[in-house]
C-alpha cells in the first residue's frame, strides 16, 4: 500500500476527523503565507522586510500602530479577492458527506466557513474584526481598503485589528474546541502550517498522544514532520481533494 492509500484507508475509517490549518492552505487562493519564500507565497518588495513576529504583536502596534495597519490593511484586500481553493472545497465536501469534521484554524480569512464548513474554530481570531483599544468595543469591519488608518472606534479610542498576536492567548472557548478536536479525533491532519507557533502547533502532540493516527501535508519539511504517521509533500489544493474521495 503507498502512504496515501494508507492515509485514504485510515481517513475513510475514523469516526471523527481533525483538521489543524495553517497559511499553506490559502496560499493557491493567492494570500501569501508567513514564512515561504517562493512560488504562491512570495510576498511584495514592501512586506518582504518584515517578519511577522515584528508586525504581529502588541509591542508593534503600540511602536507604530500606522505600519501595522497598513500591513492589515494590504492583508485584508487580498483577502477580500480571495475565494476558497480545492482544498477548502474537499473538506466542505466532507462534512456535507455527513462526516464528523472540524476544523481548527490558525488563518484569518475565512475561507473555511466561506467554502462551508461549519465547524471551524479560528484560534487566531479573523481579519474581518476591530476592537478598541480604549473601550474594548469589537465590530466587524469587511471595508477595504479601509477609509482611516488607524481607524477609530465611536467613543473616539483607536482601534486595533481584533486577531490573536504574538504574546497573546488564543481566547479559553477556541483553545478548549481545540484541543477536545485534538483528544477526540481517529485522524489528524495537518495542513499548510510550518508548525513553529505555539500552542496551535502543540496539538499534533497533544493528538498523537491521544492516539490519532496524523497525516501532513506539505510542501515542505517542518517542525511537525518528525511526529506524523506520514507526511506528504503536495499542494493542499491537490492532496485533499484526493484523500478526501472516497
Ligand atoms: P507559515 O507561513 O509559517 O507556514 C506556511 C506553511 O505552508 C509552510 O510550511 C509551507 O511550506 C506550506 N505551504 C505553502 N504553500 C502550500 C500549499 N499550496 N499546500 C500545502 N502547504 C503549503 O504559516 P502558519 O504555520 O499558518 O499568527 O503560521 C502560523 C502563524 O504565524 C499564523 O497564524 C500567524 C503567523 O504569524 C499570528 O499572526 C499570531
Amino acid at each position: 500500500m503507498t502512504p496515501r492509500e494508507e492515509c485514504r484507508c485510515w481517513l475513510r475509517g475514523a469516526s471523527s476527523i481533525a483538521v489543524l490549518t495553517g497559511a499553506g492552505i490559502s496560499a493557491e487562493s493567492g494570500i501569501p503565507t508567513f514564512r515561504s519564500s517562493s512560488g504562491e507565497s512570495a510576498l511584495p518588495p514592501l512586506w518582504k522586510k518584515f517578519r511577522p513576529e515584528e508586525l504581529a504583536t502588541p509591542a508593534a502596534f503600540a511602536r507604530d500602530p500606522v505600519l501595522v495597519w497598513r500591513w492589515y490593511d494590504w492583508r485584508r484586500g487580498l483577502v477580500a479577492r480571495a475565494k476558497p481553493n480545492a482544498g477548502h472545497v474537499a473538506l466542505a465536501e466532507l462534512e456535507r458527506r455527513g462526516r464528523r469534521l472540524t476544523i481548527v484554524t490558525q488563518n484569518v480569512d475565512g475561507l473555511h466557513g466561506l467554502a462551508g464548513n461549519r465547524d471551524v474554530h479560528e484560534i487566531h481570531g479573523s481579519i474581518w474584526m476591530l476592537r478598541c483599544t480604549v473601550c474594548g468595543n469589537e465590530w466587524n469591519s469587511m471595508e477595504t481598503p479601509l477609509p482611516h488608518i488607524p481607524p477609530a472606534c465611536p467613543c473616539g479610542g483607536m482601534a486595533r485589528p481584533g486577531v490573536v498576536w504574538f504574546g497573546e492567548g488564543i481566547p479559553g472557548p477556541a483553545w478548549l474546541a481545540a484541543e477536545t478536536a485534538a483528544v477526540t479525533c481517529g485522524v489528524l491532519l495537518v495542513v499548510g502550517t510550518s508548525a513553529v507557533v505555539y500552542p496551535a502547533s502543540s496539538l499534533v502532540p497533544i493528538a498523537r498522544s491521544a492516539g490519532a493516527r496524523i497525516i501532513e501535508i506539505n510542501l515542505e519539511d517542518t517542525a511537525a514532520s518528525n511526529l506524523v504517521d506520514h507526511s506528504l509533500r503536495a499542494r493542499a489544493g491537490e492532496a485533499l481533494p484526493d484523500l478526501l474521495d472516497f
